[in-house]
């Protein structure tokens, strides 16, 4: 028998890898009626990738690897907080809206949290990985003919709706910002301060406006003395922010970022303009190239929408927009398997060879010989 709902799921007392809501609880909305839910989100890793910012000219460029959490991208930060909020609200269903990592996300958690989970989704638009994770958690998957922005709207209406009570965890629902932000709390503790420039792939807006939130609160709490600026990166086919007006048909490759009216525009042009950043477009092959240099030359294999805040920092120091003594961290939101067919782009470049399982012919089929 299972446990009743709100039986959550927790780590054990591993004081190395404290649970993220517990870590950074003063910054948090906690109260002793939250559920200290988890799965192990947070604690990523912070990697200097010496070899990429060597043949870029950036010595000191980091990537923050938000793949390693438990579903594999930085939804898992704020769901676990937007989950525990929903349980301790006594809700029993959560619904979202997805172009597929937080509804990956969201079936995780909700799942672990006893809940019923329901996902919209872009038909058709899903990266293979994300879809197949929300269905193996048992979420209730609808495909709705339109895009992601048309699914958003969708759920709103459902969530406002009285008949059957259900939360919306997308990232209109403050929570999930809100748990967002340990992120920027992470690179400040790891780098022993904020970079000088945080770049990061922008879809929705509400990961820019989350870590603008975090690094503000955390310059407020006298943890960090300055505050870094905040370079954000669209698709060039999708970039409703740098044009000024919504995209009715958004196009990429980057199926993550396909979003034209994103609901935190405004949050995210404010973290822009307050840090004295920018939100600029890169082309999808310009992505399609750093999501490929990042994994043959630091070892990281990220999904293409990750590659989006590479790309823009490797074209801005080219451009000569960018000192290169700058310390520059690359958020790297999700993870490389997520997305087998823009992944097999890249392996379609070295098929495998094939030979006997001999040392005559596998030094042979190496040309070793
Ligand atoms: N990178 C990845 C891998 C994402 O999945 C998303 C957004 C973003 C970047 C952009 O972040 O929306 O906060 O600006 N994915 C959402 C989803 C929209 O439904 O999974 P954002």
């Amino acid at each position: 028998m299972l446990p009743p709902r709100g039986t959550a799921a927790s780590l054990a007392g591993d004081p190395a890898r404290p649970r993220l809501l517990e870590r950074y609880a003063r910054f948090l909305p906690l109260t002793s009626a939250t559920p200290r839910l988890s799965l192990g989100e947070g604690a990523t890793p912070l990697v200097h990738a010496e070899r990429l910012g060597a043949a870029w000219g950036l010595p000191n460029l980091h990537l923050k690897l938000e793949g390693s959490n438990p579903t594999g991208s930085f939804k898992d930060r704020g769901m676990v907080l937007a989950v525990a909020k929903a349980l301790e609200a006594g809700a029993r269903s959560i619904v979202c809206a997805s172009t597929g990592n937080t509804s990956a996300s969201a079936a995780a958690y909700g799942a672990a949290a006893g809940l019923e989970v329901v996902v919209v989704l872009p038909a058709g638009r899903i990266a293979a990985g994300k879809l197949l994770q929300a269905q193996a958690a048992g979420a209730t998957v609808l495909a709705v003919r339109g895009s992601f922005d048309d699914a958003l709207v969708a759920v709103r209406a459902l969530a406002g709706q009285d008949e059957h009570p259900v939360t919306l965890v997308n990232s209109v629902n403050p929570f999930r910002l809100e748990g967002q932000k340990t992120a920027a709390f992470e690179v400040c503790d790891d780098l022993g301060g904020p970079p000088d420039v945080l770049a990061i792939p922008v879809g929705n807006a509400g990961n820019i406006s989350a870590y603008w939130m975090g690094f503000r609160a955390y310059h407020a709490a006298g943890a960090i003395d300055r505050l870094p600026r905040m370079w954000g990166f669209q698709a060039a086919g999708a970039a409703p922010i740098v044009l000024g007006r919504p995209v009715e048909h958004p196009e990429t490759f980057a199926t993550a970022i396909r979003i034209g009216n994103p609901a935190s525009w405004e949050k995210a042009v404010a973290a822009r303009d307050e840090s004295g950043g920018l939100i600029e477009a890169v082309t999808d092959d310009e992505i399609f190239a750093a999501y490929r240099d990042v994994v043959r030359h630091a070892g990281i294999f990220c999904e293409p929408a990750s590659a989006a805040s590479l790309a823009g920092v490797r074209k801005l120091r080219a451009e000569g927009r960018l000192d290169p003594d700058a310390t520059v961290v690359c958020v790297l939101t999700g993870h490389g398997l997520k997305d087998p067919a823009s992944g097999a782009r890249l392996a379609a470049a070295a098929p495998p060879r094939e030979a006997e399982a001999t040392l005559a012919a596998v030094t042979e089929a190496l040309g070793w010989r």
